[in-house]
């Protein structure tokens, strides 16, 4: 398929996208590899929850990532890795050199006896053999599951065992900027409670390890030894190829599961309209693998588009705030797709560290997990795009697959802020609360999806009814982002944020109910609710109202006790930026904590708190206003 050229390639395709989506899709597919076409190209629907794209198509994602290029690009460079340390050498792969090594690890996962639909769990720091494990995966029909590298043993060993994973891979350290983070030790533990997990394959990255006979396996032994080729299995269309936690608004993490051929053309075809990257341009997502970013746009999207790209194992602060900007300059970065949490931390930094490095290679500038603001897109455009750079602002979610809403690069308008337009398949509209649809042009309201997209997450692993639940109650017959918008009088949409029990801290979703399910695990903590607010740098902070049955304990002793127990259950991640210890909570007659309330306090908006007389106990509004004041 033709990439979006131009306002009025744009137009046409996204009307061809809405009134012949069959056509349309089909001569999206059609541009892939396929071991058999598909019968039909969407069947099913809201309706019955019974999507399926390109049923009866059998293929294999990998071949089209890497195999594909090989005839006319084997040497062209994939992959260049750059290591935490500065000073370690880079490590770049070729389309070939990448096939090698998927190969090799795919045959070690078969050694391993991993099969078709197995579960392989990833726990893993930023290096090159996470692409390749993953990708290995996809080879042999298993299914991935990355589990971010900042999570708790307690979150990695829920994640398994929701998915009953047999198989963990993981490296011995992750090193982060000065530190290293014990990511076996820390799965050592979680595997205590994962009586099923028969394997475990170590990376040995710094050589700080112990194993574990039988179970444990040298990774770098294994696979020296593989065969450098491995044929890929053929799956259907509607194979479940991962699995991607995220946080959701009950305690219990949500194993969103994508699909194959439908996520791949997602993938593939937004990655080339939204950056618009050329043959020899370079392209840098910041993002971890453990990430739905990380999935799109390092392991999937540019590999499907043949792209060059740069993975980076370390941190933008270390060894100093112009790391970034260093490695821009240094592997000639065309393209650079960053969250706005990175931006404003950045921001906040010596002129100096941008001024240094040579940034004239950047053309593309992205921006995506969390609303931008003006002061950090102003920032971005002036200090890093030299205002020559298109920023695109990529709205979408883990459960979309890949970007939604979004402009194209250079091709249609950039509006700061604004995540502008749906991309062709993509049907979003405004509805109220009982679910009318808003009409008019400039209107506000819940961001809704009104059909079936191909990179749309089929079900929640194992739990099918709360994927209906989750997505599909709310507002009857379309799915529910979760995000509240605005849309102007051009039609560009704003996203202004969640308006369910999610806050995005540093782009990173966590649900209100997991934190306090955490801080429920502190004997002395009778109750607690936990609201985001609005921070300067990570987009939301963390607050937390708890009711304690030690008076003597101070607020800043409690919030340490909680982190502590957070860190644990969870990760450094959820930790609270803000505690108060409170005699109670403001409730409802019927006993419902009013979250409403206790946000707007956090946000210091105490003139529009509303009517809190229908509540049980409205002196205790006062009480907090006047000790958040202090
Ligand atoms: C938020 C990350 C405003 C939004 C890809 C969404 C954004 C949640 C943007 C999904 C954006 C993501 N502008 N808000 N450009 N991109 N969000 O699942 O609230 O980690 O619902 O996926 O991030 O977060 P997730």
């Amino acid at each position: 398929m033709k990439r979006i050229e131009s306002k009025s390639d744009y137009n046409e395709f996204y009307n061809k996208s809405m009134e012949q989506t069959d056509a349309y899709w089909a001569e999206v597919a059609e541009s892939f590899t396929w071991i058999k076409k598909w019968d039909s190209v969407l069947s099913g629907g809201f309706e019955n929850l019974d999507m399926k794209w390109f049923d009866g198509g059998k293929l294999n994602i990998t071949e089209n990532c890497i195999d594909r290029h090989l005839k006319d690009n084997a040497d062209k460079v994939a992959i260049i890795w750059e290591s935490n340390d500065p000073f370690e050498a880079s490590k770049t792969y070729t389309y070939k050199e990448l096939h090698e090594n998927v190969c090799r690890f795919a045959n070690v996962l078969k050694d391993m006896n991993v099969k078709k639909g197995d579960r392989v769990c990833f726990y893993m720091s930023m290096v090159p053999e996470l692409l390749f494990g993953v990708l290995a995966s996809a080879r042999i029909g298993a299914i991935h599951s990355v589990v971010f590298g900042g999570f708790s043993a307690n979150a990695l060993a829920g994640r398994i065992n929701d998915c009953k994973a047999q198989i963990l891979i993981t490296n011995d350290e992750a090193p982060r900027g000065n530190k290293s983070i014990p990511l076996k030790a820390i799965a050592d533990e979680a595997l205590e409670s994962c009586s099923q997990v028969n394997t475990v394959l170590m990376l040995e990255r710094t050589g700080n390890s112990n194993l574990v006979e039988g179970r444990d396996h040298v990774l770098n032994d294994l696979l020296s030894k593989a065969d450098i080729n491995c044929e890929a299995e053929e799956m259907d269309s509607e194979s479940p190829l991962f699995i991607l936690y995220t946080s959701g608004s009950t305690g219990q993490p949500k194993g969103l599961v994508h699909t194959t051929g439908g996520y791949m053309c997602w993938a593939s075809e937004t990655f080339k309209n939204v950056f618009q990257a050329n043959d020899n341009d370079v392209f840098w997502c910041t993002a971890d693998i453990g990430w739905i970013t990380g999935h799109s746009y390092l392991s999937y999207g540019p590999l499907l588009n043949g792209a060059t790209q740069v993975m980076f194992e370390g941190i933008p602060t270390w060894p100093d705030a112009g790391r970034f900007w260093n490695i821009v300059d240094k592997y000639k970065v065309s393209h650079f797709y960053t969250a706005p949490t990175a931006i404003r931390a950045l921001q906040a930094c010596d002129p100096k560290f941008v001024h240094d490095a040579d940034l004239s290679s950047l053309k593309v500038l992205g921006s995506v997990g969390e609303p931008i603001n003006e002061e950090a897109w102003e920032w971005y455009h002036k200090e890093i795009g030299k205002e020559k750079c298109p920023i695109v602002d990529t709205w979408w979610q883990t459960e979309t697959g890949g970007i939604m809403i979004s402009n194209l690069a250079g091709v249609t308008d950039a509006v700061p802020c604004h995540a502008t337009k749906p991309l062709p398949g993509v049907e979003p509209v405004l509805v109220d609360g009982d679910n009318n649809i808003l009409a008019e042009t400039v209107s506000e309201g819940n961001l809704c999806i009104n059909r079936p997209w191909p990179g749309m997450a089929r079900t929640i692993y194992g739990d099918h009814d709360r994927y209906r639940q989750t997505y599909f109650s709310t507002f009857k017959g379309r799915y529910f982002t979760g995000d509240g918008a605005k849309r102007n009088a051009d039609g560009n949409f704003r996203i202004t944020g969640r308006v369910d029990d999610i806050i995005n801290v540093s782009g990173h979703r966590l649900g209100t109910a997991e934190v306090e399910d955490a801080i429920d695990e502190h004997d002395k903590i009778v109750e607690a609710a936990v609201v985001g607010y609005p921070h300067d740098i990570k987009g939301q902070g963390i607050m937390a109202y708890v009711i304690s049955t030690d008076p003597k304990m101070s607020d800043e002793e409690v919030m340490k006790e909680l982190n502590a127990i957070i860190t644990k259950h969870i990760g450094p991640i959820a930790k609270l930026d803000r505690l108060i210890v409170t005699p109670e909570l403001p409730k409802t007659r019927s006993g419902k904590i009013m979250r409403r309330i206790l946000r707007k306090i956090a946000a210091n908006e105490f003139d529009t708190l509303g009517d809190t007389s229908t509540l049980l106990n409205p002196e205790v509004v006062e009480l907090l206003i006047e000790k958040i004041k202090s």
